[in-house]
C-alpha cells in the first residue's frame, strides 16, 4: 500500500472552471456541486430527480447574483441525456472541465436466491442488470462524453489540462462481497476501467482518477443501516468530496484509485500479482491491440 494518510490536503485552484456532475440532487453529487460552487466553479447538474437540482441551482444562482449552476434531468443509462446536458452546460458556460461520473445504486437483486427445493416452478429467466446498467455503463457513458469533449476543446489556460475525470467507485472495487455480486462487478469495472484508460488519455492532456469510498451517511443507505455502524467506519462525505477536489486544477495526479475508510485515506495499489513474468507478453498484446483497432500507428 503506497501511503495512508488523514486529510490535510492543499486543495488546486478550481475558480472559473466548468464542471459536470451526475446523481447531483443528493449525496456526494450535491455535496460536490455545492462545494464547487463556493470555491468559484460553475457546475451542470445532473440527476433522474430534476426537482432538487433545480432548488439547489436556483438557490447557488441567487446567492451568487449570476448563473453559477443549471440543473438538468437526465437518467445516465441513456447516452443521449448526457449529451443533451453536455450541450446546454457549453451553451451557458462555454466548456466543461471537469466530469463526475459519479451517479450509482446499491446492490439490486440480479437473480432470485439459489432454491433447488423451488427452482422447478419458476422459469429460467435472464438476469436484471439494473446495478450494472446504472453503476457501470451509466458512468462509461459519461466518461466517453468527457473524452470526446476534452478532445473537441482546447487547454484550460490556467490548468493546462483539455479536461480532467473523476469516477465515483467504491472500495468493493478490489473487495469482494457474497451479498452484492452486481455492485462489486460495476465498481470493479470501473476501476480497471479507470487505469486503463489513464494510461491512454494521460498523454493527450487528459487525467482519470477515481474515488473508492466504504459506506457513508447518504441517501443510497437506509438510515437504519447507517445507525448499525460507528464513526470509525462511516465515511465523512465533506472527505470525500475534498478527495475529489484535489485531483482537479493543475493536479497532474492520474490513474490514482483513491480509497476511503472512515478518515482514512490511501491510494489502493494495482493487483500485479504474476505480472512482472507476464510483462512481455502483456506489453506485446498492449502494443499490438492498440495498432489493430487503431488507437497508434
Ligand atoms: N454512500 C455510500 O456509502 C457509498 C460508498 C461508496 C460508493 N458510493 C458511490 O457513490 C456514488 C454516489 O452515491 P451517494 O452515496 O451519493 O448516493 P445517493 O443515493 O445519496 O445519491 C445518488 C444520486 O444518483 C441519482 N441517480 C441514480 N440513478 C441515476 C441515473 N440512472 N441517472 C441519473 N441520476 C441517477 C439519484 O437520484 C441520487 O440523487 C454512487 O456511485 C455510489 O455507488 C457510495
Amino acid at each position: 500500500m503506497s501511503e495512508h494518510q488523514t486529510s490535510n490536503t492543499k486543495l488546486p485552484v478550481i475558480e472559473g472552471d466548468v464542471a459536470f456532475v451526475t446523481g447531483a440532487a443528493a449525496g456526494f453529487g450535491l455535496a460536490l456541486s455545492k462545494e464547487l460552487v463556493s470555491r468559484g466553479a460553475s457546475v451542470i447538474m445532473l440527476d433522474i430527480n430534476e426537482e432538487v437540482c433545480k432548488k439547489v441551482a436556483s438557490e447557488l444562482n441567487e446567492k451568487a447574483g449570476k448563473t453559477v449552476a443549471i440543473a438538468v434531468k437526465a437518467d445516465t443509462t441513456r447516452f443521449e441525456d448526457q449529451l443533451a446536458a453536455y450541450e446546454l452546460g457549453k451553451e451557458t458556460f462555454g466548456r466543461v472541465d471537469y466530469f463526475f461520473a459519479n451517479a450509482g445504486i446499491a446492490e439490486y437483486p440480479w437473480l432470485p436466491p439459489f432454491d433447488p427445493s423451488t427452482s422447478s416452478s419458476r422459469p429460467i429467466a435472464p438476469p436484471t442488470l439494473k446495478t450494472l446498467e446504472i453503476n457501470l455503463i451509466g458512468q462509461l457513458n459519461t466518461s466517453s462524453l468527457a473524452f470526446q469533449v476534452f478532445e473537441r476543446q482546447p487547454p484550460n489556460a490556467r490548468t493546462g489540462f483539455r479536461g480532467k475525470l473523476v469516477m465515483t467507485a467504491s472500495v468493493y472495487g478490489y473487495w469482494p462481497c457474497k451479498s452484492m455480486p452486481m455492485y462489486t462487478a460495476s465498481k470493479a469495472g470501473m476501476v480497471n476501467f479507470m487505469r486503463s484508460a489513464a494510461g491512454y488519455y494521460g498523454e493527450k492532456g487528459v487525467t482519470i482518477n477515481l474515488i473508492a469510498p466504504n459506506m457513508s451517511a447518504t441517501s443510497i443507505v437506509p438510515p437504519d443501516f447507517v445507525a448499525l455502524f460507528g464513526d470509525d467506519m462511516l465515511c465523512p462525505v465533506e472527505l470525500i468530496v475534498e478527495q475529489m477536489i484535489s485531483v482537479l486544477g493543475s493536479s497532474k495526479d492520474n490513474g490514482r484509485a483513491i480509497s476511503i475508510m472512515g478518515k482514512e485515506v490511501w491510494d489502493h495499489p494495482l493487483d500485479m500479482f504474476m505480472f512482472e513474468k507476464n510483462k512481455p507478453g502483456m506489453d506485446m498484446i498492449e502494443a499490438e491491440v492498440g495498432k489493430r483497432i487503431g488507437l497508434w500507428a
